[in-house]
């Protein structure tokens, strides 16, 4: 028996991932860019043992619910296919952050978990494969294998659709501070949003678009240009909310507050504070600025009504093996 145990960080889409081409291999509908969040992350260990009679789920602590489960056999019986072991797996996974916060912990617990599991079963996986393992279990769990700033290639298949480094966490002190708006779980999770996004009629528009908002947002990144990464950011953000809110049924995701903190951040980029936000599926604003004026923006957003708490998070690594 071999135990592995790796280390993952979430990430925020700059240019979101929403609608999948192919649901069962997660072959999303457009390419996408995230960054990846130091200081948060999930830690999992994987044991293949012959003693087990089914694979078991630990999170943080509690048993697992079967539909958890399930998803987590998708990477386990890839590994089992790929190493040609046969045992049942033990896995415990832990988030340094308590869920429930609205940050999703999927991208970095997928990401762990492939890592983990393939170690524990005796591959060594390149970093493109492991992405394409992690993109099973949840489609922006393949961002989380690389580090920093990141983008997840639309692919042409399966062999083709995974995530590469665009540059390193040191490359750009970008800071997102995330305003918790609410702690609620929320109503549609996103694997039942992706399947919605089509009976949007500006899904097609959306990703028809894509291209040129990735070609923007990762010359951004490269020229640490902070005003262009705002304007793409923002878009984007606004034409997946915009899906969103169009689907049959029509998902809603924001709450006062959410427009509360949007029209705060407009009004601060209006008198010259560089500031933007993205909105993944939930109520919570994610607030981007450079590290210089981080405390001060999540100073602001501590007093606005409605904001639980704020969470500070810079460029984060790769998925790695904990030592
Ligand atoms: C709005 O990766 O959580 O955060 O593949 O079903 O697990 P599954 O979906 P998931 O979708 C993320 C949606 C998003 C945008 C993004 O992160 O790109």
């Amino acid at each position: 028996m071999t135990t592995s145990t790796a280390i993952a960080h979430p990430n925020i889409a700059f240019i979101k991932y929403w609608g999948n081409r192919d649901e069962r291999l997660r072959l999303p509908a457009n390419g996408s860019i995230s960054m990846n969040l130091d200081g948060l992350f999930t830690r999992t260990q994987v044991a293949f043992d012959s003693h087990l009679d089914g694979d078991k789920l630990i999170l943080n602590d509690a048993s697992a619910p079967d539909e958890t489960l399930q998803r987590v056999r998708t990477i386990l019986d890839e590994v089992r296919r790929l190493s040609g072991v046969t045992h049942f797996a033990r896995v415990e996974s832990r988030n340094n952050f308590p869920s429930g916060v609205g940050i999703a912990s999927s991208a970095s617990a997928f990401a762990a978990l492939s890592l983990a599991a393939s170690a524990a079963a005796g591959l060594e996986l390149s970093e493109a494969h492991l992405s394409r393992l992690a993109r099973l279990g949840s489609g922006s769990a393949c961002r989380s294998v690389p580090a920093g700033f990141v983008e997840w290639l639309l692919g042409t298949g399966d062999l083709d659709s995974y995530a590469v480094s665009i540059a390193s966490p040191d490359h750009w002190k970008l800071i997102d501070c995330v305003a918790v708006i609410s702690r609620e779980h929320k109503i549609t999770g996103s694997t039942e949003g992706h399947r919605l996004a089509a009976t949007s009629p500006l899904q097609e528009p959306r990703v028809a678009d894509a291209p040129r908002r990735l070609d923007l947002c990762r010359q951004a990144i490269l020229a640490r240009d902070f005003d262009a990464l705002a304007r793409v950011v923002e878009l984007d953000s606004h034409l997946m909310h915009a899906v969103m809110m169009t689907s049959t049924p029509a998902l809603l995701y924001w709450e006062p507050a959410t427009l509360t903190v949007m029209h705060a951040v407009r009004a601060w980029r209006g008198n010259g504070l560089p500031v933007c936000y993205t909105i993944d599926a939930g109520p919570n604003v994610h607030v981007l600025c450079e590290a210089a004026i981080s405390e001060q923006i999540a100073a602001r957003l501590n007093t606005i009504d409605g904001v639980q708490e704020v969470l500070v998070a810079g460029p984060g690594g790769p998925a790695h093996l904990e030592a």
